[in-house]
């Protein structure tokens, strides 16, 4: 296979071929989601619940997400690995100005991300221009935003109705125009992330509970093999069921997404 880049992404979103994505956070389960066919690497600071046992994202630190993103690129190396890496960006790191974002990108593309993300809109919109311009791709991500959960008072679904629905639009396109090459939808209507994936022609968008219509999904690798230690939200299918491997799980997940029967319409209820 031949590496997934920059332009192949937005050729598969032209063409209609679902992007998909799942979270990584070490080197082993890096290559075999490799193996498996995977298009794109999330190191996602959601490894703060998922390895740290933090209750949310809020404690992941710089240091920690350079640590977990040199694992996984290195796991990737090892196999000679062709899938596209994308590093959170943690709390704290991107909000005090550009120019911090730029050094926190710096460590994690130097750790051998391929792409950044950062989470909110509209005062992130200069923050992601500052880093496109200098030559860092950048993902958004908008609708449930995981580090601001103290600021929206829990884990719930984003943009329902029109004023919120409206605010999340005005931001998603200023966000493309300001160069963010992906959109990560989180907990959105679907119709709503419908609506922007077909607005948005240079920007691909990737879904989690925000229904089908969305360029490409994305799933916590430990939610969609079935280990989560919590309550699996409502959005989530446990691809382990029925096969007797991880990295089939991780297939069973890629080609789900690309034939569009996942998610299916009962995976969201807003
Ligand atoms: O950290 C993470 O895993 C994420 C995904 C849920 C999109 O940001
Ligand atoms: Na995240």
């Amino acid at each position: 296979r031949k590496p997934v880049s920059l332009p192949r992404l937005h050729d598969m979103r032209t063409r209609g071929e679902k992007i998909t994505m799942l979270t990584a956070y070490d080197a082993t389960f890096a290559a075999v989601a490799d193996a498996a066919g995977v298009d794109c690497l999330l190191v996602g600071d959601s490894l703060g619940m998922v390895c740290q046992g933090l209750s949310s994202t809020v404690g992941v630190t710089l240091d920690t997400m350079r640590y977990h993103t040199e694992s996984v690129v290195r796991g990737l190396q090892r196999v000679q690995g062709t899938t596209w890496v994308i590093a959170d960006l943690p709390f704290g790191s991107y909000h005090e100005s550009r120019e911090l974002a730029l050094r926190s990108a710096s460590v994690l593309m130097q750790a051998g991300a391929h792409m950044v993300k950062l989470e909110g809109g509209g005062w992130t919109t200069e923050t992601v221009r500052f880093l496109v311009e200098r030559g860092i791709p950048v993902c958004a991500h908008l609708g449930l935003t995981p580090q601001t959960v103290h600021a929206l008072g829990g884990y719930r679904v984003q943009g329902r109705g029109d004023a919120a629905s409206e605010r999340l639009r005005t931001e998603a396109l200023a966000l493309q125009d300001a160069g963010a090459a992906m959109l990560v939808l989180e907990m959105v209507p679907a119709t709503l992330s419908a609506q922007l994936t077909h607005e948005l022609t240079r920007c691909a968008t990737i879904g989690i509970g925000a229904g089908k219509g969305t360029a490409g999904q994305v799933l916590v690798m430990h939610d969609m093999l079935g280990i989560n230690l919590g309550k699996n939200p409502k959005f989530v299918r446990n691809f382990m069921t029925g096969q007797d491997s991880v990295r089939a799980a991780m297939a069973a997940f890629v080609a789900a997404v690309k034939d569009g029967s996942f998610p299916d319409d009962s995976l969201h209820a807003w």
